[in-house]
């Protein structure tokens, strides 16, 4: 196995030294055989964990794989992802999430964990095996129906009942649905001038209360998938005080755009929950910095050109993330390298129970590394990702921050940009 000298390189913005890379791990001594990198004004990070990825195999192959998925993630820095369950099959069963465990080990790009769907089918009826996942061999540990929302509530508190005896969390896509029936974006001014039909702020926070009340009184672990309102800071903030077991995650895109890109009517900007105001954006990058949000989550949806170039109101939601994550955390936060470790890496790790990623890559740690450019802008250009899939909003955008090589155990998954295999 080869070794890598990463000459020069900062440690999540410490001052430049020389970071040695032997048998898989961080190692320390001579570096005798080891082939050298010239890190000269690169940072180097722990392997991103992303919570919230849709890699769409089984069932849609066409618009993802776990292996393209996999090589977007680690083009964008990623060493853990976690896979949605609204497959077709839907994983909610242990073969399920094997599968996409297996095929997750078999492209060796990034570490693939399933997450196993709370009901059948995701039809919000009846409790998935999530016994039956959790002791599979992917391990299962985060449930999740998202694209759904778990609306009915006794459902919610068996679940979140369930998974108490093995410290398992339930992610939930906080939407009532009665409140967004026939919803196409944000309410708010903008779907009033465009006479689209809104989907109100209060639907989330809403659910997002009932949430935290059930995780209180049943003793919980709860996620709150793609944070999106101000309102919703606050109900997480007052959970938190009160030391409910509640964490929750916010998406590049709502930290960067804002609803006013509906008026365009490009369905790219389509996305569940909607884009919203300014307001909120600034209230969601504030929530973030201070940690009442904890982490960075991708929500990478993935979609084929025909249920994206469509109509607005007959386009899927959802916008492609893994490649141009960091780049837009890092226009957002700056070069603030310890807050981004700790966002996009060290707590959604510890969130999930995942070792040997989100270290401090100190010696003996894994080899799961990122190496960043952040004096590089780039123009994103939709026909250069990795991903099936080309439906990016930032198309066009210039966003700082260039990965240059990921690490997954010691061996490169992406060198000089580009992706090994
Ligand atoms: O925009 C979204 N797309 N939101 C979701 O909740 C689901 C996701 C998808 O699967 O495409
Ligand atoms: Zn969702």
């Amino acid at each position: 196995m080869t070794s890598y000298l990463l000459r020069g390189v900062s440690v999540v913005g410490a001052e430049p030294a020389d970071l040695l890379i032997r048998d898989g791990s961080i190692a320390a001594g001579p570096a005798e055989g080891a082939e050298v990198i010239d890190a000269t004004g690169l940072v180097a990070l722990p392997g991103l964990v992303d919570l919230h990825t849709h890699l769409r195999e089984p069932g849609r192959e066409d618009a993802e794989t776990v292996e393209t998925g996999s090589r977007a993630a680690a083009l964008g820095g990623y060493t853990a992802v976690f896979a949605m369950a609204n497959t077709s099959p839907v994983a909610d069963t242990a073969g399920v999430v094997e599968q996409v465990w297996r095929l997750g080990r078999e492209a060796g790009l990034v570490d693939v964990q399933p997450i196993g769907a709370v009901t059948v089918g995701l039809a919000g009826k009846q409790l998935a095996e999530l016994g039956a996942m959790a002791t599979s061999a992917a391990g299962v540990r985060i449930f999740s129906d998202d694209g759904h929302c778990v609306a009915d509530p006794r459902l919610m508190r068996r679940a979140l009942e369930y998974v108490k005896a093995f410290d398992g969390i339930i992610a939930q896509h906080a939407e009532e649905p009665r409140l967004t029936e026939g919803a196409q974006m944000h309410e708010g001014e903008v779907s009033t001038r465009l006479g689209l039909t809104g989907w109100p702020a209060v639907a989330e926070e809403a659910i997002i209360a009932r949430d935290v009340l059930l995780a209180e009184h049943v003793g919980s672990r709860l996620h709150i998938c793609h944070v999106s309102t101000a309102g919703s800071v606050e109900v997480l903030r007052q959970a938190k005080a009160r030391g409910v077991r509640v964490t929750a995650e916010v998406t590049p895109h709502h930290l960067l755009l804002t609803d006013e890109l509906a008026a365009s009517y490009d369905p790219v900007f389509k996305v569940n929950p909607p884009l919203r105001t300014a307001a909120d954006v600034r209230a969601l990058r504030e929530a973030l910095v201070e940690g009442v949000i904890d982490i960075v989550a991708t929500d990478h949806a993935p979609h084929a050109v025909e249920d994206k170039e469509c109509e607005w109101a007959y386009a899927r939601p959802g916008m492609v993330g893994l490649e141009t994550a960091l780049p837009v955390v890092l226009s957002v936060l700056g070069e603030r390298w310890d807050l981004i470790a700790e966002r996009m890496s060290r707590t959604p790790a510890r969130i999930a129970g995942l070792t040997g990623h989100g270290t401090d890559l100190a010696v003996g740690d894994p080899a799961n590394l990122t190496l960043v450019d952040p004096s590089a802008r780039r123009v994103v250009d939709p026909s250069e990702l990795a991903s099936r899939s080309r439906n990016t909003p930032y198309a066009g955008t210039t966003l700082p921050g260039r990965i240059v090589a990921t690490f997954l155990r010691g061996k490169p998954t992406v060198l000089d940009g580009k992706a090994v295999k």
